[in-house]
């Protein structure tokens, strides 16, 4: 099935960016639109954009939002605009040596967003760097399965929609 999916990221030294294009490679040639964009200078608008979104970001601080993602974090906690229309996923990229606060950028992106309304599909990818595995190979697979979810999401919908016209 055809959409359109909007990857969001928030990175500080760019790995979330390896893995969307990973996933942008990945989905080539699948009928998926992908719109890749930095989180830097979004406004919550972002959202009114068509299609699906995932949001890609690391973590930094103490369980912080990287730099380049804080305004966007920001403004959804204060403007709290309704996102109920939207459906998006989460891959949160973290490292378990900060136990307290492993992969907290993209839990509290899913956090802010589920009670602005939207609903996610599926769960959390959270990679952990000190693992020694590459967060690319592991989004590269799990993408695979969320589209599928996500694919049936459309689908459910679309035949709610004209059951009930
Ligand atoms: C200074 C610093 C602080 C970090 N703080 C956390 C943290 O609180 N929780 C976590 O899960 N990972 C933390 N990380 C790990 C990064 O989120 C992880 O290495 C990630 O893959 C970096 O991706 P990026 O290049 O896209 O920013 C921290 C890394 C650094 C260098």
């Amino acid at each position: 099935m055809y959409f359109k999916l909007n990857i969001l990221i928030g990175t500080m030294t760019g790995i979330a960016q390896l893995v969307a294009q990973e996933i942008e490679l990945r989905l080539d040639g699948e009928g998926i639109a992908v719109d890749t964009m930095e989180m830097d200078e979004l406004a919550p608008a972002v959202f009114d954009r068509d299609g699906i979104f995932l949001i890609c970001t690391s973590t930094y601080g103490q369980g912080d939002v990287p730099d380049n993602a804080k305004d966007l974090y920001e403004a959804l906690c204060t403007q709290r605009p309704d996102l109920s229309h939207v459906r998006y996923g989460v891959i949160a990229l973290g490292d378990r040596t900060y136990a307290e606060t492993f992969c907290f950028g993209g839990k509290r992106f899913d956090k802010i967003l589920g009670d602005l309304g939207a609903r996610r599909i599926g769960e959390l990818m959270l990679h952990d760097a000190s693992a020694g595995t590459l967060p690319e190979d592991e989004a590269a697979e799990w993408i695979e399965g969320w589209v599928a979810l996500v694919d049936e999401q459309i689908r459910n919908e679309a035949s709610r929609a004209t059951a009930q016209s």
